[in-house]
């Protein structure tokens, strides 16, 4: 019996990877490189000593897919793959309802062919939109997301849970994530975007690592402490950790957040990474970023009360990691 890990070569995909095989458990990965290396798969083996197939391929390539669940026994599939850049999914949504929705489709196809009946599902603390007050719950009104990639996560919440209705016996465990950053604490594997990082922990670290200039932070008149922007970080390995307690707890449809129930502000992870590279990173106040929220973070006690989890590493460890894999791979796994 196997778990397939869908875009398990990706950022948090390779991390829950890792604590899988850690656990004693075997997987198999499919994922197409499109926003990944498969030099991640060497690094996942080094990690664990262990190792598992790879596909390369398409979810949407269903003769594949449905050849894998053929070839492997695969009890659960843990489903991380897609397309997750907030601004490209403005300006080319169809991208990102191909990648995302179409792919998902054709992974909930196969599984019901196959006879798999076990999903969790990797969605997003932007499914609560910019209605709910903080700290987000799971019973609190879901949409309203303010762009492409969020209605993605929220249309594939929603398939997910008609599957359950419509199919006895089918378990979906929605995970709504917040702001993962760090990495494993071996430097092995990270976060690798692509091009200049859309994301406030990769561009920090390009900033501390002499590749990039000067952070912008965008806003310092939000009704926040300190005026910049306050988000819910959760390191990425107690992130996959997450992943394991609700492999052992599916049963019909549940939602659960996975953060720490505090933010930071952009101006304290700043500080946070400063201390964690021992200098000082140069940084100038920019304008709002189109469609950024204030403040949000999560109440996780949900996940804690029937999972067992809890998120338990600090802002600091997750600079002290993030800054560790940038130092050791300046250029991202192909560098
Ligand atoms: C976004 C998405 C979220 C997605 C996450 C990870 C929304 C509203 N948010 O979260 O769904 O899961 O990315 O891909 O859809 N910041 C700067 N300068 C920078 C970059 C960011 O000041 O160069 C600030 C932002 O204004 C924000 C904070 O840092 O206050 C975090 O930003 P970011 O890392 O991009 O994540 P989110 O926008 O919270």
């Amino acid at each position: 019996m196997a778990i397939l890990v869908t875009g398990g070569l990706g950022y948090i995909g390779s991390h829950t990877a890792v604590e899988l095989l850690s656990e004693g458990r075997d997987i198999v990965v499919i994922d197409d490189l499109s926003n990944s290396s498969a030099l991640a798969a060497d690094r996942i083996r080094e990690i664990t000593g262990k190792s598992f197939p790879f596909i390369e391929a398409r979810l949407q390539d269903e003769e594949t897919l449905n050849k894998l669940f053929s070839d492997y026994d695969i009890e659960a599939v843990i489903h991380f793959a897609g397309s997750k850049a907030v601004g490209e999914s403005v300006k080319n949504p169809i991208k990102y309802y191909d990648n995302n929705i179409g792919s998902s489709l054709s992974l909930c196809r196969a599984m019901l062919k196959a006879g798999c009946k076990n999903i969790i599902f990797s969605s997003s603390a932007t499914v609560y939109g910019s209605n709910n007050p903080s700290p987000y719950r799971e019973d609190m009104p879901a949409g309203g997301c303010t762009n492409p990639y969020g209605e993605t996560k929220l249309i594939i919440e929603q398939l997910l849970g008609d599957i359950v209705k419509s199919n006895p016996g089918f378990n979906a465990t929605l995970l709504r994530y917040f702001n993962p950053i760090g990495a494993h604490p071996s430097g092995l594997i990270g976060e690798d975007p692509r091009g200049i990082p859309n994301n406030l922990l990769p561009y920090i670290a390009k900033v501390a690592v002499g590749q990039l200039p000067c952070l912008g932070v965008f806003g310092n008149d939000y009704q926040t402490p300190d005026g910049t922007g306050v988000r819910d970080y959760i390191h990425v390995v107690d992130l996959a950790k997450g992943h394991t307690a609700a492999l052992n707890n599916m049963d019909g449809l549940k939602i659960y957040n996975l953060g720490t129930g505090k933010g930071y502000s952009v101006l304290e992870v700043l500080k946070a990474f400063e201390k964690a590279c021992g200098k000082a990173l140069p940084y100038e106040i920019k304008p709002r970023r189109e469609g950024d929220l204030d403040a949000y973070w999560s109440d996780p006690g949900k996940a804690e009360r029937e999972l067992g989890w809890r998120a338990q590493k600090t802002l600091y460890d997750m600079c002290l990691d993030t800054w560790r894999w940038q130092k050791a791979n300046p250029k991202g796994y192909e560098g």
